[in-house]
């Protein structure tokens, strides 16, 4: 297992739409994400995809139970889906501030759904659904964006809703306690 570097913002790889899995319970594919889940942990992440290290497939990883950087957020089943899905089960979006280990210290106020229901792979192709509402909701939406190239400052509506967390919070834009990452 490798701690490999987080892309940042500025390289290209992050807005290409990256490519479906056809193949399953390979060794490629299971080295790739056990780097995953390495790097992950190493940069204390709740979500990674692989487009984030350089690898243009659609596998997103998620999830942590208790995380010192996320006193209020929920937690969220350690997950691995491959080739995701998602439908929105609502048309109700709530706003909420997001970071990306692609843009280190910075937030931005983004608006998600609020339930959705997702659908994937996981590393030997079974199906995996479920449900998931408010902060788990969002850390889906927010990687599976990752896969279409997508990063969260294309979903900022508003720019003054965006910018670095020291001074998000030092000016009082952004109260304590804001979510981050990724
Ligand atoms: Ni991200």
């Amino acid at each position: 297992m490798t701690i490999r570097r987080v892309l940042r913002i500025g390289d290209p790889r992050l807005l290409k739409p990256a490519l479906s899995v056809k193949e399953f319970g390979t060794q490629e594919l299971r080295g790739l994400v056990e780097d995953m889940g390495e790097t992950m942990a190493a940069e204390e992440g709740v979500g990674l995809a692989a487009v984030q290290i350089g690898v243009a497939l659609r596998v997103v990883i998620f999830g942590f139970e208790g995380n010192s950087r996320y006193p209020d957020a929920l937690p969220v089943p350690r997950t691995l889906l491959i080739n995701p899905v998602i439908e929105p089960l609502t048309e109700e979006v709530e706003g909420d501030w997001e970071g990306c280990l692609s843009l280190p210290g910075m937030r931005g106020l983004v608006s998600r759904y609020t339930h959705i229901r997702y659908r994937g792979y996981s590393l030997e192709g079974d199906v995996l659904t479920r449900e998931a509402v408010g902060f788990h909701a969002r850390v889906v939406q927010h990687e599976c964006d990752h896969l279409d190239g997508i990063l969260y400052p294309q979903r900022v509506r508003d720019l003054k809703k965006f910018g670095y967390l020291e001074e998000l919070v030092e000016s009082g834009v952004m109260g304590a306690g804001g979510i981050g990452e990724d």
